[in-house]
């Protein structure tokens, strides 16, 4: 089971107010009483932190808002000897408007060298004040910003997808190339696991930059150009000891292209966003299910199965509402949320999640059962999609409120007593979602996760190898994995008969005797002998 920690929310070694790796440090053991194999962090480089740290304006360093690169070694080490293993979070489509190769292009006007290192372009129409395309942000508004030139007259324009403060590397030019190869050694020399690589599927681009059409092929998305980056990448981990993966953030609907990344000389895993995005709904789940394992097959690649990340909705919050599903595009503030509901599911979902084949990705504070903090002050929010949109998206601060660990008032432990309050307020609710809370109390969703973990941990058949689906009562997910062990997830809206069986591992909610309720979970362990057949549910 992989780990996110999204450092300023996680704990405040300091009382500044923002998490910071000496938090991370104080509170390893919370992790590793977890069960976790390894942690992923979101950026933690020197940033201006117009995106909360994916505008990177050093790639080696850290911020010092979270302290030094002798602290984040340290970190690295002190994990290793828990057994838990570090990844790092690698922004290489962009980084921060601040970068020293973007300052030198803009303070060396048009002629500047370092201008080929982005996509400088000169508007459109007469006077030049036209972008170079129409293409839209994922951020909302334009993908290009107007320079000015030394002298103050108007410059060229220069690519963002994201927000202005994040200028799109030009990956044609070498020196792109090899200063990310550089990178991508510096953090290897220094002991890391894996690379997550965000926006991955991002980096090539048309450079005939056509607009975008709604037939034609996105000129900056999955641009097939974008994978001979990853096959160098793959050399280079693979010139490194023991295992070092490469994980795609690679958000694409189509199954064939998203498995491309994953060919075997290129990335060894990608998020699963259809899984993320699937409403509560038997067929739809079972289908994605399938949908994955059948597009990881033929490249010989694990799956992964995430619920939640920075990005997106707390799935306690979406699994609340009317529609489960999970999009940018939808409304996602104002619904109604049934948090009762929602926790229950996300607890059917946990054991749904940690048992099927691949890799399990937990974000910080879903073994908390922490929900999308929706009221947010408007003054206090800070994700660029707010502003951006017009204040019509939310944006994703209330994913990121820090994390609740003692104590019945906030700061709730997470940064020291009488110091700062966090960056962003926690809910008073809070008190019963601590750490401290919840440990020992096996009702609580603290305690399921820490259950279900090192049951999977146990039996390394959960991680890997086949699922074959059983028999089940309509709206009943069934299925059964490595020798024995049984999930079944009732989604209909009526009790189902637990199926028969040796020994119950666990359950995501009280059973009705024999009866599984809707919205449960149950691990089974049964008879049947390793590789025989399934007997009916
Ligand atoms: C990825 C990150 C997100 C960030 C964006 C731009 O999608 O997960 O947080 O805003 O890339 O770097």
């Amino acid at each position: 089971m992989i780990y996110q920690v999204y450092p300023r929310s996680f704990a405040d070694g300091n009382g500044d107010g923002t998490g910071d790796i000496a938090g991370i440090r104080s509170r390893l053991n919370h992790l590793s009483a977890l069960g976790v194999d390894a942690i992923w962090y979101s950026p933690w480089y020197p940033s201006p932190m117009a995106d909360a740290g994916y505008d990177v304006a050093d790639y080696r360093d850290i911020d010092p808002v979270f302290g030094t690169l002798a602290e984040a070694e340290a970190l690295i080490a002190e994990a290793h000897a828990l057994g838990i293993r570090t990844i790092v979070d690698v922004v290489p489509n962009h980084c921060s408007d601040v970068h020293p190769w973007f300052q030198a292009a803009l303070a060396g006007g048009p002629d500047a060298p370092e201008r080929e290192l982005f996509w400088f372009r000169e508007g459109r129409g007469p006077d030049g004040d036209l972008p170079p395309t129409e293409w839209v942000s994922s951020f909302g508004g334009r993908t290009w910003t107007r320079t000015t030139n030394p002298d103050g007259t108007p410059g060229d324009w220069y690519l963002h997808l994201f927000a202005p403060q994040q200028p799109d590397f030009n990956w044609d030019h070498p020196r792109v190339r090899a200063e990310f190869e550089d990178i991508l050694r510096f953090w290897l020399d220094r002991g890391v696991d894996g690379i997550r690589i965000d926006s991955a599927a991002m980096l090539a681009k048309d450079p005939t930059l056509p607009e975008a059409t709604p037939d034609g092929p996105n000129p900056f998305v999955d641009v097939d150009a974008v994978h001979e980056i990853y096959r160098s990448w793959r050399r280079i981990a693979d010139s490194y000891p023991g295992e070092r993966a490469l994980i795609g953030e690679v958000w694409l609907p189509d199954h064939e292209r998203f498995a491309n990344y994953l060919r075997p000389d290129e990335l060894h895993a990608a998020f699963n966003f259809d899984f993320l995005g699937c409403a509560w709904e038997p067929a739809e789940l079972r289908a994605c299910v399938d949908a994955t394992l059948a597009a990881h097959a033929p490249v010989s690649a694990p799956a992964t199965w995430v619920l939640s990340n920075h990005d997106v909705t707390r799935h306690v919050t979406r699994y609340g509402r009317t529609d489960t599903t999970f999009s940018f595009a939808a409304k996602r503030e104002g619904v109604p949320t049934d948090l009762e509901l929602g926790t229950r599911r996300a607890r059917a979902a946990a054991l749904l999640s940690l048992s099927l084949p691949g890799a399990a990705y937990v974000y910080q504070g879903e073994e908390l059962g922490l929900w999308e903090v929706e009221d947010i002050p408007y003054e206090l929010r800070q994700d660029p999609m707010w502003e951006r949109s017009g204040r019509v998206d939310p944006g994703r601060d209330g994913c990121r409120v820090p994390l609740p660990w003692t104590g019945d008032t906030p700061p709730f432990g997470f940064s020291p007593d009488g110091s700062a309050g966090p960056w962003l307020p926690q809910p008073a609710d809070w008190k019963d979602r601590t750490v401290r809370a919840q440990t020992g109390d096996p009702h609580s969703m603290l305690e399921l996760y820490r259950a279900a973990i090192a049951i999977r941990r146990a039996d390394p058949a959960l991680g890997d190898g086949e699922l074959i689906w059983l028999p089940a009562p309509a709206g009943v997910l069934a299925y059964r994995r490595g020798d024995g062990f049984r999930c079944l997830v009732n989604l209909s809206d009526v009790a189902v008969p637990l199926p028969p069986h040796e020994r119950l591992l666990l359950a995501s909610g009280p059973l009705d005797d024999d009866l599984v309720p809707p919205d449960t979970a149950v691990w089974l362990r049964t008879t049947e002998e390793p590789g025989g057949p399934a007997a009916p549910a």
